[in-house]
């Protein structure tokens, strides 16, 4: 999968492509990332990316120009046009259906707003989807971004060994995931409970059902 991301804080990225399984993703050239600096596609002697808002009010405004131009650099001369998402609050509820369908594809672009976000006539001309993080608000697009990114990537077919295989987590039977316990069998007084040392794999996987089911009608009963 390519993914370009669009950006005024390329930077913050440094960390998010070093680790784990994204790393271990790029290494083995399941994931390729390119990452545009929105400054670079600015003309004026300042690079000047964001501006006031028409209308007037508090909170600048990426400018449409520099993000066209990203866009035309990103996307030109690609074939089939790569999905463009544009993470925001206004978007509909990003979950783990979306970031199964995303993983799916072969090239995604993420643009990432600030401040205000972006003018709309971006939207209009390029955006495919824009999708939310949660009913709050972030600083900026980017740390939506890696989280869809993150997301998705991890539901692509050999990215994740057996050993963090995604077959048990939440969501993947439209249930929370179940607690689980590794060695010790006891710590400071906590002990893991008897059926989960029981070898008895049936017992295991029906008490697994019945923790997670528990856990959600408790926490989560809108997923039931
Ligand atoms: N940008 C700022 N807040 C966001 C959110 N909740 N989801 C996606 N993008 C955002």
């Amino acid at each position: 999968m390519h993914v370009d991301i669009i950006t005024l804080f390329p930077r913050f990225f440094d960390g998010v492509f070093l680790n784990s399984i994204l790393k271990r993703a790029i290494d083995a050239g399941t994931l390729k990332v390119n990452i545009h600096n929105l400054r670079d596609f600015t003309t004026d002697r300042h690079h000047q990316a964001d501006d006031y808002r028409f209308g007037g009010g508090a909170g600048m405004l990426l400018k449409p120009e520099p993000i066209f131009r990203a866009f035309e650099k990103a996307v030109a001369h690609v074939k089939p046009r790569p999905l463009v998402i544009y993470p925001t609050p206004q978007g509909i509820p990003f979950d783990q259906d979306c970031a199964e369908e995303l993983s799916g594809q072969g090239h995604l672009i993420f643009i990432c707003g600030h401040y205000k976000g972006v003018d709309q006539r971006v939207i209009e001309r390029w955006v495919d989807r824009e999708y939310s993080l949660g009913d709050y608000v972030l600083t900026g697009g980017e740390i939506a971004a890696a989280a869809m990114i993150d997301a998705a990537v991890r539901m692509i077919p050999g990215v994740l060994g057996d050993i963090d295989s995604a077959r048990t987590d939440s969501f993947q039977h439209g249930m929370l995931d179940c607690p689980h316990y590794t060695r010790p069998e006891e710590l400071e007084g906590l002990s893991v409970p008897g059926v989960i040392m029981s070898g008895h794999h049936r017992n295991i996987e029906l008490w697994r059902n019945a923790a997670a089911r528990f856990l959600t009608k408790k926490r989560r009963p809108d997923l039931l």
